[in-house]
């Protein structure tokens, strides 16, 4: 995990864009006026959105709009690894998940490429284009080893298609996230196995059911 603290370098200011100040206020309406904090994670991660990451002078806007102390909007930034607290790489952000089964599949191998290619791990690459992280697990264990790149998931990874990913996101192009061995979400390589007739799930046998002339009628539903 990278250390959760502020970059050293800090800009002077920052400002909410138009956009930014929008979303940020349909958040706030979520909330009654007086838990108007609630909205903090969503407004770190708009503010994420519009600069790439989470700097000092943000935090404080961030807490000048919710009537928050400053203290309280940099634990909330610090604490959770998703928000960036020192520029990543304009062109990609590499999280490499470097949990058990990914790393029994091969996350080594991802990292080892990813350092040749772009650097040392947490730091932003000479040109300011990529930063590489390794990260916890990302829920997608199913298709180790796999890396979010940017807000995608890109799965079935081997050192070749790693490499491949990189130099099409260094050459300007947008590599289709998902399975890098052709299969859909995780189901087994060359297709579902199991369940594959769509009777079982796309409720028709139930309705079939409910049109029986003895089919028994719907329990009586409890009072509130
Ligand atoms: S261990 Fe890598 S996604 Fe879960």
């Amino acid at each position: 995990m990278s250390v959760r603290r502020l970059a050293k370098e800090q800009p002077e200011t920052f400002a909410f864009s138009k956009d930014t100040k929008a979303k940020a206020e349909w958040w706030i309406k979520k909330y009654p006026e007086n838990r108007r904090q609630s909205a903090v994670i969503p407004i770190l991660w708009l503010v994420q959105k519009q600069e790439g990451w989470v700097s000092e002078p943000a935090i404080r806007a961030i807490g000048e709009l919710l009537g928050m102390p400053f203290i309280r909007v940099l634990e909330v930034a610090t604490f959770y690894t998703m928000f960036q607290l020192e520029p990543v790489g304009k062109a990609a952000l590499i999280q490499v998940c470097g949990t058990t089964p990914c790393m029994l599949r091969g996350a080594n191998e991802l990292m080892r490429v990813c350092k040749e290619k772009i650097g040392p791990k947490d730091e932003l690459s000479a040109d300011g284009r990529f930063t590489w992280q390794e990260v916890e697990c990302l829920g997608a264990c199913a298709n180790a080893p796999m890396a979010q790149i940017n807000d995608y998931y890109y799965e079935d990874l081997t050192p070749e298609t790693m490499a491949q990913i990189i130099d099409d996101f260094a050459a300007g192009k947008s590599p289709k996230p998902g399975s890098r061995v052709g299969r859909h979400t995780s189901e087994p390589e060359g297709g579902a196995k199991v369940l594959t007739d769509p009777t079982l799930y796309d409720g028709s046998r139930a309705k079939k059911i409910k049109s029986l002339p003895n089919a028994k009628p719907a329990a009586e539903k409890a009072p509130a």
